[in-house]
C-alpha cells in the first residue's frame, strides 16, 4: 500500500467519528484534504464545518459543504463535536508536531474548541521523540530575531519560512534540529517569549484518537 493509500484509508476511517447534526471542525494538509473529500459524501448528515485555514474552507465550499467562522459557529453550540486533522509527527503519549503547512495556529484553536481530536495520520509519522520534522513557529514578524536567538539558545536551528505568511498575517520559523523530550514543558516554554504566537507542539491540545494507516489496515491509538 502507498502512503497516499494509507491516507486515504485513514481519511475514511475518521467518517465514524463524524457526529450527525453536529458542527465539525476540519484541519489542513494533505490527508485533512482526502476527509474533506470524503465528508462530501455525508454533508447533508452534518449542520456545518469550522475550518482551520482559508484553503481549507475553500475545498470544503467547492464541496458545497457548510463553512462557518468560529466565532459564529460558537454562538449556535458550546463546543465543535470533534476536530479531525493530519499531524507532521506523534509520540507514544498522542503529542504531536503540527504546521508543515502553515496552519498551526488555527488549527491548536479549532482544536481546543473541540470536544475531541481524531488525528489521521499514516505510519511514517510515528516517532520515539518528536523533533525530527522542523518545528513551525508562528511568530509576529516584529520579534523574528528574538524568536531565532531563543530557539538557538535551545539548541536549535532556526529558519524563516521564506516568502510564507500566514492565513492571520505572520512569518513561520521552522526550527531543525530539535530533540523534544518534554512536548509540554517546551511548548509552553516557547509560547512564553512575547511575539510568539504559538508553536506547532500539540500537547495541551494532543490527540484523543489516532487513525494510523498501516499496510495491513487502520489501527486505533487511544
Ligand atoms: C498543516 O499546517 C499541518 O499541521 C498538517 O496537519 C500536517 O502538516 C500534516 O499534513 P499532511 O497530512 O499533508 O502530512
Amino acid at each position: 500500500m502507498t502512503q497516499d493509500e494509507m491516507k486515504q484509508k485513514v481519511a475514511e476511517a475518521a467518517l465514524s467519528y463524524v457526529v450527525e447534526g453536529s458542527i465539525v471542525g476540519v484541519g489542513t494538509g494533505s490527508t485533512a484534504n482526502m476527509f474533506i473529500d470524503a465528508l462530501a459524501g455525508m454533508k447533508d448528515k452534518i449542520k456545518a464545518t469550522v475550518a482551520s485555514s482559508e484553503v481549507t474552507a475553500e475545498r470544503l465550499r467547492g464541496h458545497g459543504v457548510p463553512v462557518l467562522d468560529l466565532n459564529e459557529a460558537l454562538t449556535q453550540v458550546d463546543s465543535l463535536s470533534v476536530y479531525i486533522d493530519g499531524a507532521d509527527e506523534f509520540d507514544a503519549g498522542k503529542n504531536l508536531t503540527k504546521g508543515g503547512g502553515g496552519a498551526l495556529t488555527r488549527e491548536k484553536i479549532v482544536a481546543a474548541a473541540s470536544d475531541k481530536f481524531v488525528c489521521i495520520v499514516d505510519e511514517s509519522k510515528k516517532v520515539d521523540a518528536l523533533g525530527a520534522f522542523p518545528l513551525p513557529v508562528e511568530v509576529i514578524p516584529m520579534a523574528c530575531e528574538l524568536v531565532i536567538s531563543v530557539s538557538k539558545n535551545l539548541g536549535g536551528n532556526p529558519v524563516l519560512r521564506e516568502g510564507f505568511t500566514t492565513d492571520n498575517g505572520n512569518i513561520i520559523i521552522d526550527v531543525h534540529g530539535l530533540n523534544i523530550t518534554d512536548a509540554r514543558g517546551l511548548e509552553d516554554h516557547l509560547n512564553s517569549v512575547p511575539g510568539v504566537v504559538t508553536n506547532g507542539i500539540f500537547s495541551h491540545q494532543g490527540a484523543d484518537i489516532i487513525l494510523m494507516g498501516t499496510p495491513v489496515g487502520v489501527e486505533t491509538i487511544v
